[in-house]
């Protein structure tokens, strides 16, 4: 029986580990998760989503202050198309965070940023385009375009000097939205590097319909590989998504896959982003915790645990402090869920909104708990400690699990000293 190790993904002129950790966005992916993932060997992903408050948090800026300072009087304004992102700030957020991570990068992997395209910032294409072209100046090795493949991404850094030679890859959730993009970047001359393959399971927002439960990962990866040998065209495969044990990747990789992107597994890393006591959530959850909902204002289902704080929550719109989901005319479907609930009861102190959320104040705070479908077998990952509580583990242990193990054990941690 093979395992991980017994193979290696080539993308241009670096060997790797295959294993890469997925983007997490607001910072869930830190960029000492990332390096850990580089320093083994493999690959590990930053985020970029709301950069200006990630920075603000690790480096000390202003950026968000400075925001609402300038946009407060609209904030009981409905129209929210005046507030708009600076985009020199917005760069120079983005040259912070990623400066400072490749900075501190080690070994022979790579440090990718996760690019949510979704994140449409009242002004989408600009936007989009100063953050993919600022990651680039700043040193990343690449970008991994995500959530709502606008299909005209890689034109908007088709000048940039690194255009050619920084990893550029997309994920998709079916073979049909990889053959559009394909059509509509030929013009650039320049496939994509790796694509990621998404499959129904994954945390954070899927690429499917309410019907994801119809959908199966190895279908997906093999109608995607299918199609690539027959278009003569030799580009990895990376599928992802309820890949929760070493045996699970490796079966992927005899099936052609060229790698697999994990994430769930490392949300109950020491460096994982999230709070210590949100980690336990994770450990805590069981099956019937995790639910796929509609409350994210983007569009798509989002999976997550049903006892989020964030769930339900009546805040009111935040959108000149934050304001990344706004739509090119300032838009966002929270604002409207907002306003009905606020019309419905007059002079009521809060309301409660229980078809979508505030997603940017929540994944701020840590208040809205995603996780891929398999988050409940997490609690199998590690030890229980005399307290009750979890002992977390390290990016490195899981890393290496996901390495080395065979006939789909799952190696526990040493167990920590009382
Ligand atoms: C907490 C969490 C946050 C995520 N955030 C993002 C994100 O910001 N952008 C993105 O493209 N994918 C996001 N994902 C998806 C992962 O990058 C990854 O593709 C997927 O979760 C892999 O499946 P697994 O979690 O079952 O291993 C997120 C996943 C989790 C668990």
């Amino acid at each position: 029986m093979k395992r991980v190790d017994d193979f290696r993904l080539r993308l241009g002129q670096h060997e790797l580990v295959p294993i890469m950790i997925g983007g997490m966005g607001v910072d869930i992916s830190t960029a000492d998760l990332a390096l850990e993932a580089a320093r083994l060997g493999g690959v590990g992903h930053i985020s970029d989503a709301m950069i200006n408050t990630v920075a603000d948090r690790r480096y000390e800026t202003k950026y968000v202050k400075e925001k609402l300072a300038l946009y407060k009087y609209n904030v009981l304004n409905e129209d929210k198309s005046p507030v708009k992102f600076d985009l020199g700030r917005l760069a120079e957020a983005t040259r912070l965070h990623v400066e400072a991570t490749m900075g501190r990068k080690k070994g022979s992997g790579l440090v990718l940023i996760n690019c949510m395209e979704k994140l449409t910032m009242n002004a989408p294409r600009e936007t989009l385009k100063v953050r993919m072209a600022s990651a680039l100046d700043a040193g990343i090795d690449g970008i991994t375009l995500a959530a709502g493949l606008h299909l005209g991404s890689f034109g908007l850094i088709e000048d940039h000097p690194r255009f050619r030679d920084a990893k550029l890859g997309i994920i998709v959730s079916s073979v049909r939205a990889l053959q559009l993009f394909l059509k509509k970047s030929l013009r650039t001359n320049r496939l994509p590097d790796y694509i990621v393959v998404e499959g129904p399971l994954a945390g954070g927002h899927l690429g499917f319909g309410m019907d994801w439960a119809d959908y199966d990962l190895a279908t997906i990866v093999g109608e995607v590989l299918r199609f690539l040998q027959e278009e003569h065209l030799a580009i990895p495969v990376i599928p992802a998504g309820g890949i929760f044990t070493g045996s699970d990747a490796a079966a992927f990789l005899q099936q052609g896959a060229a790698a697999v992107q994990v994430a769930t597994r490392f949300t109950v890393a020491e460096e994982c982003g999230l709070p210590a006591e949100t980690k336990q959530e994770y450990f805590k959850a069981n099956a019937d915790d995790i639910e796929v909902n509609q409350i994210s204002p983007t569009g798509y289902p989002m999976r997550m645990i049903k006892s989020s704080p964030g769930i339900g929550d009546g805040i009111r719109p935040n959108c000149e402090a934050y304001g990344y989901l706004l739509d090119a005319s300032g838009k966002c479907a929270y604002i409207a869920a907002y306003n009905r609930e606020v019309a419905a009861h007059p002079g009521a102190r809060k309301v409660k909104v229980w078809d979508k959320t505030c997603l940017c104040t929540h994944m701020r705070n840590f208040e809205i708990w995603t996780c891929g479908q398999l988050a409940w077998r997490l609690k199998d990952t590690t030890h229980r400690l005399p307290d009750g509580s979890y002992q977390l583990l390290t990016a490195e242990h899981i890393f290496k699990d996901y390495q080395f193990s065979v006939d789909q054990q799952v190696t526990l941690p040493a167990k920590a000293m009382a």
